[in-house]
């Protein structure tokens, strides 16, 4: 008798009959799939920790030894959390007595987040200089610190917890300071998160029915991650409405610590009767609590401006192939869109451009709208584009932004300098106002059967067009002055990344059913260069989208950074035709949907030709949910119309299923 007929005849538990199961067990991942997939349900499975033995912490014990050589270089400790104090003092005090180390803490400023630290703190013999007020988050930190000490040239650690605080190291690059991470934990985030990242996006969604947690380390982390990702609420007003399974009496006090309730745990603390548990009372505990939370939505007033997050299935549009290829749910065809798929190579564009200016033309909703459902029109795709450009937002800096007859974007008064910047107004995105009310008019005439993408420049896009004043070949002044001005770099950068959500936010507001992050000439960084100068602004502007809004993350020649750009964020990363679509996709642990990624220069060879490399793109994506078919880049000028309308209908015609 095989496994399967032996564990279905040894009991007669219903089963999770199609429920979809969030498990966040790393060491025992497989089996706790197995299990679930055996009694019927969907796996989610989103390993949330991994074990670091304290002779392991490298960093700390790095750390430890430049603290105690003699003149420390460093100005300033800023110790986050409790745990993470403790831990950090364990592993130190491997290699120095606790005596040396609290002297060399005294010698230089303390800083406490909260009060568990400060607890920490002085149990291990060390009085915290400064301490952070209520509520203890980073911008506390931030702002009594700099209130105290002068940042310039300082050399900051901070001690931190599981998951890096962008924001604070940012922010401190941003006043002068140079930050040392010093990562301390016996449990940590595992090294590859993005599955967790996904499942979480699916819980905040509404696109999971049971967790199941099976140690109190899983909860802090799941919640920790949840919250540096910008989606906390979202996640636990999800578990709200989900069947919620603890292995035992600990992990579902720590459950219970961040407010969310406990709906069973197993007759014995073993997985195997977890997930049993679970497969027998899911559906029962779903309808309840479902009830209920109707009951609190309605009288609680949610968001006014988007309550989506749980009506986002009831959304007509919710079943489209694009939205669910965003959320990588299998479609019965690959949905296809063009990047510039309204441009200079239509004949219906090029007649309203004779009689207006570029920037008129995206000025006036109305001509906006046109072209934009135009080229849906004509070309059958699944989704509009709003027509609209990505330097939009530099018009209210007062830059000098103007388009030139065959040279692109120009900018009269690039950014160059600290006083460049501290000229530059405050941009208030209601001077955008029109890409709203043209992305309203889209949703008149379309939204009801076509999916909207709003759009918008990644900060470091922006920037070089910004610093370059126009396009660039190979981003000279963008990166000197990111290398010789960092902390200009930064604040720049945090500027632009407000901006960005901001506008982003305005689009939704107005009716884009999807974003799209176009950091077209990011590749040209190098992966530390990206994380350092690039990466927590675009996260920044990424977790300011709400979280039922899928964000399409899009660059070119990034083959060395998809899994970074992965970690800034998107539930679509865009690839351009240098790489190969099945290789980075298994890359990115298919964690992520896809975008991609005909050259459009196929696009000037034979239909024949052009079907050929849509059947290879699609054969690469293998059928697997979530791949969006599209160029790599925007479609050219020269473009044969007809070549266009052939790829669209081959890549219907080849992924039906
Ligand atoms: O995709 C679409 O159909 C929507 C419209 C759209 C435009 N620009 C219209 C446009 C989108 C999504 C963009 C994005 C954009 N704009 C990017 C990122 C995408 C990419 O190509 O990497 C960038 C870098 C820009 C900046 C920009 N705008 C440049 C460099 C140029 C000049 C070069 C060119 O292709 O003409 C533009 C002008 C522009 N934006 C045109 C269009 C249709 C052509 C303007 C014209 O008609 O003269």
């Amino acid at each position: 008798m095989n496994q399967e007929t032996k564990s279905n005849s040894s009991d007669s538990t219903p089963g999770f009959g199609g429920l979809r199961v969030a498990a966040f067990e790393s060491r025992m991942a497989a089996e706790v799939a197995t299990m679930i997939e055996r009694r019927g349900g969907i796996a989610i499975i989103a390993p949330a920790m991994r074990e670091v033995p304290l002779e392991d912490n490298h960093a700390a014990l790095d750390f430890a030894d430049r603290l105690l050589a003699g003149e420390s270089e460093f100005g300033v400790v800023i110790f986050m959390t409790g745990v993470g104090t403790r831990a950090l003092f364990q592993a130190m005090e491997t290699r120095h007595p606790r005596a040396s180390i609290a002297t060399a803490l005294a010698a230089i400023a303390t800083v406490a987040r909260g009060p568990k630290a400060i607890r920490a703190m002085r149990d291990l013999g060390v009085e915290p200089s400064i301490v952070a007020p209520e509520p203890n988050t980073w911008r506390e930190v931030l702002s009594t610190l700099a209130s105290q000490i002068e940042l310039k040239g300082k050399r900051v650690a901070i001690q931190e917890y599981g998951v890096s605080n962008h924001e604070l190291t940012a922010g401190l690059e941003a006043r002068g300071a140079r930050v040392t991470i010093v990562p301390v934990y016996k449990w940590t985030l595992p090294a590859d998160r993005a599955p967790l990242r996904a499942a979480l996006n699916a819980i905040a969604a509404g696109a999971a029915d049971v967790a199941i947690f099976t140690s109190s380390n899983q909860v802090t982390n799941v919640i920790q991650l949840a919250e540096a990702e910008g989606i906390g609420d979202g996640v636990k007003r999800g578990f709200a409405r989900m069947a919620v399974g603890s292995i035992g009496p600990v992990c579902s006090e720590q459950i219970r610590a961040y407010g969310l309730r406990v709906d069973f745990e197993p007759e014995h603390s073993k997985l195997g009767h977890l997930v049993k548990a679970a497969a027998a009372q899911a559906a029962s505990i779903l309808i309840a609590n479902r009830a209920d939370t109707h009951r609190i939505e309605a009288g609680a007033t949610p968001n006014p401006r988007r309550p989506a997050i749980s009506n986002a299935p009831q959304s007509p549009l919710a079943g489209h192939p694009m939205l669910k290829a965003c959320r990588r749910e299998a479609a019965p065809y690959t949905p296809i869109w063009l990047m510039r798929q309204a441009g200079r190579y239509m004949p219906e564009y090029r007649r309203v451009r004779e009689r207006h200016g570029f920037l008129e033309m995206c000025r006036r909703p109305e001509l906006a709208a046109e072209v934009t459902v135009t080229a849906v029109e004509r070309l059958k795709v699944d989704a509009a584009i709003i027509f609209a450009d990505i330097l939009l937002p530099l018009i209210p800096m007062e830059v000098g932004l103007h388009f030139e007859k065959g040279d692109g974007p120009v900018i009269d008064r690039p950014i160059r300098t600290e006083a460049d910047l501290e000229r530059m107004p405050a941009v208030d995105v209601a001077a955008l106002g029109f890409v709203g009310d043209a992305i309203k008019l889209v949703h008149r005439a379309i939204g009801a059967t076509t999916p909207l993408i709003g759009f918008a420049g990644a900060p470091f896009t922006l920037a070089s067009y910004l610093i370059e004043g126009g396009s660039s070949r190979q981003y000279q002044a963008t990166k000197t002055f990111m290398y010789m001005q960092p902390e200009t770099w930064h604040r720049l950068m945090e500027r632009l990344a407000r901006i960005t959500a901001d506008y982003l936010k305005m689009q939704i507001e107005a009716g884009a059913d999807i974003v799209q992050i176009f950091d077209s000439w990011v590749g040209s960084l190098g992966p530390d260069d990206y994380r350092r100068f690039v990466l927590p602004h675009t996260a920044s502007v990424i977790a300011a989208i709400p979280a039922d809004v899928p964000v399409i993350h899009f660059g070119t020649v990034t083959g060395n950074l998809l899994e970074l750009m992965r970690e800034a964020g998107g539930d679509v990363i865009g690839l351009d035709w240098r790489v190969d679509l099945a290789d980075a996709w298994a890359r990115l642990n298919y964690s992520v949907a896809v975008q991609g990624n005909l050259d459009p220069i196929a696009l000037f060879a034979d239909v024949s030709e052009i079907r050929a490399r849509a059947r290879a793109i699609l054969d690469q994506a293998g059928g697997r949910p979530g791949h969006i078919f599209n160029l790599g880049h925007g479609i050219l000028p020269d473009t044969p119309v007809d070549h266009v309308i052939a790829l669209v209908d081959a890549v219907h015609e080849m992924s039906a299923r």
